[in-house]
């Protein structure tokens, strides 16, 4: 282990394997080889304002060309200055009159098992007919919509109508409190609400309705609801603010021109949680986000006309807004859609999906990769997997024993696995292998694509020499980076601009290798202090997560007199009861994985482990718990509060 100094985190993960893409997959991909990557990359290097110009030119449609590429106030970027384009045309009428026209769009699976198919001509006159009932409700452009929705065609049809007519989304997942979406309608400014009556979750009809009363009575500006059927259960309409949508639908017409948009017109709202306080409205805008999707979705998923994809994101999330609807509709691809769990009515739901639709290419989170794992072997083995070519993980670090079981028993280590690095903020993916040409290592997103300009720096901003972890900052705006946050200019400053002068601050701690490989840490804020060594939280679990008992762990700092912070982890086990047998070998294995310094001083087992609804381990709580506090943090974003409960049970 590299001995520490000035404020850079140490690091102990020593990770060696390499996997390069079969001859096959790289006698296929479009960027086939080590040196095309290369070239695009030094082509954006050079001059990073004609790299984008000319796909701007050639990949978005038009109403107004742009006078100028790039207006950079820093922090204030503007792309393709006094353009005019359309995002839902980029998405489907620029397909209409090819060969793209009777191509399915969206392959849609419903948790009952209900199925729907919608080719870009049919997702038109859906979305053209939703535009004019946006239009009859008087939406104009800059409105602001929010959407609280089940995952059903209808959530993709909607975000795309309001981008028709000019207004303004912001989707709430629909796992969200009542409280969360009044605070982000207030926030907003929403007009106008979507929802549904329900919708299916693990077999559940959850109320999403009677959730969105709770919230409209405190959501001062919005005027009316649209109201989707979707489970049919019971629910109260409010007389002049509530409507149907098939209701709505009935009398509009499917003839409804895409109202030419600036190109910094605002597409999107989408509140983050971050670890702390209130939630941010990051802003996204027009063409520049548009752009940056399409190019990141056919760079990294290497994506051809015969592929079937699927991102198992909700649309509530980035990932869903930019790898189910905005990237691959721009691209033309076949996206499939599920509404539900991974394990209803089994834990093969999955697999039985990339059976059934023949998907190609397959993307998901390392939580869920953790929870197949758990879930067994067999569970996949029962399915032909033969279909895929191509898999990816985006959300937290995978760690290599997790991404070695994705590539044997998912890919049949014929698949290249794109871990993809990025965040609300970026838009976009960031760092990625391109599949044709970098070949991976377990734990690693690789490289940034092309005309992305990563920087690690330490606490003083000068850049930390390779192979040591620091801060990660980007170097150059982007057109698919935040514009903002919503309403509050001077918190987007402090958060992402203040503490490295001239750089995007990610929030993320990496360390690049002598190969130029990035390897993300963890968040700044769960770096653990032990007798002056900084340790990355990610490194210590993944050590814990090498051992054959252990399924999911979260490490944390807990205050210590002597060591300044002691480490102590929570763990989930798989196979074994909890020992304290169990509990000295585990110590032992990190010892010898990572080394003394490293050894957890704590272990707790425990059922669960308290995440955010999309995933995320809340570090944040656990800390709470360790260091015994009777009440813990804000807890609006936990997933499931009986882990809590549990957890608590478990120290006594
Ligand atoms: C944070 C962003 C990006 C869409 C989903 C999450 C972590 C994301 C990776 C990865 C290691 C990752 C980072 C990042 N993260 N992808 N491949 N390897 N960490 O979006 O909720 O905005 O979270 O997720 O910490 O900053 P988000």
């Amino acid at each position: 282990m590299s001995q520490s100094s000035g404020g850079q985190i140490d690091t102990v993960m020593q990770e060696d394997r390499i996997f390069s893409p079969s001859e096959k997959f790289v006698s296929q991909a479009q960027i086939a080889s080590l040196e095309a990557s290369q070239q695009m990359w030094d082509d954006a290097h050079r001059d990073p304002i004609a790299f984008w110009d000319q796909f701007a030119k050639e990949e978005l449609h038009w109403f107004e060309p742009y006078r100028q590429v790039l207006e950079w106030q820093e922090p204030f970027a503007k792309w393709f200055l006094g353009g005019k384009t359309n995002v839902a045309y980029n998405c489907i009428d620029a397909h209409l009159g090819t060969e793209r026209e009777d191509k399915t769009a969206i392959l849609w699976e419903g948790e009952p098992g209900d199925q729907r198919t919608l080719t870009y001509r049919e997702l038109h006159e859906e979305v053209c007919r939703f535009a004019n009932v946006l239009k009859h409700l008087g939406i104009v452009p800059g409105d602001v919509v929010s959407i609280y929705m089940p995952m059903v065609p209808e959530l993709a049809i909607a975000m795309l109508a309001c981008a028709r007519v000019g207004a303004v989304h912001s989707v709430i997942f629909a796992g969200f409190s009542s409280e969360a979406i009044a605070d982000r309608n207030q926030d907003a400014g929403a007009k106008l609400q979507l929802t549904a009556d329900g919708g299916w979750r693990r077999g559940k009809n959850l109320p999403l309705k009677d959730t969105v009363d709770a919230a409209l009575e405190k959501s001062s500006t919005v005027e009316k609801c649209v109201v989707l059927r979707r489970t049919g259960i019971q629910v109260s309409m409010q007389e002049g603010r509530d409507f149907w949508w098939h209701e709505l639908m009935e009398n509009a017409s499917p003839d409804c021109p895409a109202e030419p948009m600036d190109s910094e017109a605002p597409l999107f709202i989408l509140y983050t949680s971050g670890s702390t306080g209130k939630p941010k409205g990051i802003k996204h805008t027009t063409a520049g986000y548009n752009l940056y999707v399409k190019k990141t979705f056919e760079w990294v998923f290497d994506h051809r006309d015969d592929d079937v994809f699927w991102c198992t994101a909700d649309c509530g999330w980035i990932t869903g807004h930019s790898y189910i609807v905005y990237g691959p509709f721009s691209a033309g691809a076949t996206c499939v859609m599920y509404e539900g769990a991974p394990n209803h009515p089994h834990e093969d739901r999955f697999w039985e999906i990339v059976e059934k639709h023949r998907v190609t290419i397959f993307y998901t989170a390392p939580t869920a990769i953790r929870a197949f794992i758990k879930w067994g072997d067999h569970h996949v083995e029962k399915h032909d997997l033969t279909s895929l070519r191509l898999l990816g993980t985006v959300g937290e670090g995978i760690n290599p024993e997790a991404w070695i079981w994705y590539h044997k028993m998912i890919g049949a280590e014929r698949c290249p696995i794109v871990d993809t690095w990025w965040q609300t903020e970026t838009g976009g993916i960031m760092m990625s292998p391109l599949p044709g040409a970098i070949s991976t290592k377990p734990g690693s997103c690789t490289k940034p694509l092309p005309g992305v300009m990563p920087v690690i720096v330490d606490e003083q901003g000068d850049l930390v020499a390779s192979n040591n972890g620091g801060m990660l900052c980007i170097d150059h705006p982007w057109p698919g980076m935040l514009r903002g946050i919503w309403g509050d200019d001077e918190r987007y400053r402090e958060q992402y601009w203040s503490k490295v002068p001239g750089k995007y601050l990610t929030g993320d701690n990496a360390r690049c290798d002598n190969d130029g490989y990035y390897w993300i840490m963890g968040r700044i804020d769960d770096v653990i202090n032990v007798s002056g060594h900084r340790l990355s939280t990610i490194e210590v679990e993944s050590a814990l997560v090498s051992h054959p008992h252990v399924a999911e762990a979260a490490a944390i700092g807990r205050p210590d007199e002597i060591k300044g912070q002691a480490i102590a982890v929570f763990v989930t086990i798989k196979d074994v009861e909890a020992s304290d047998e169990l509990r000295g070998e585990l110590k032992q294995h990190v010892r010898k994985e990572i080394g003394a310094l490293a050894q957890p001083d704590d272990i707790r087992f425990t059922n669960a482990l308290p995440k955010t609804r999309s995933g995320k381990i809340m570090r944040r709580l656990l800390r709470d718990i360790a260091e015994g506090k009777e009440k813990v943090g804000d807890t609006t974003t936990l997933e499931d509060y009986s882990v809590l409960a549990n957890l608590r049970e478990d120290e006594e």
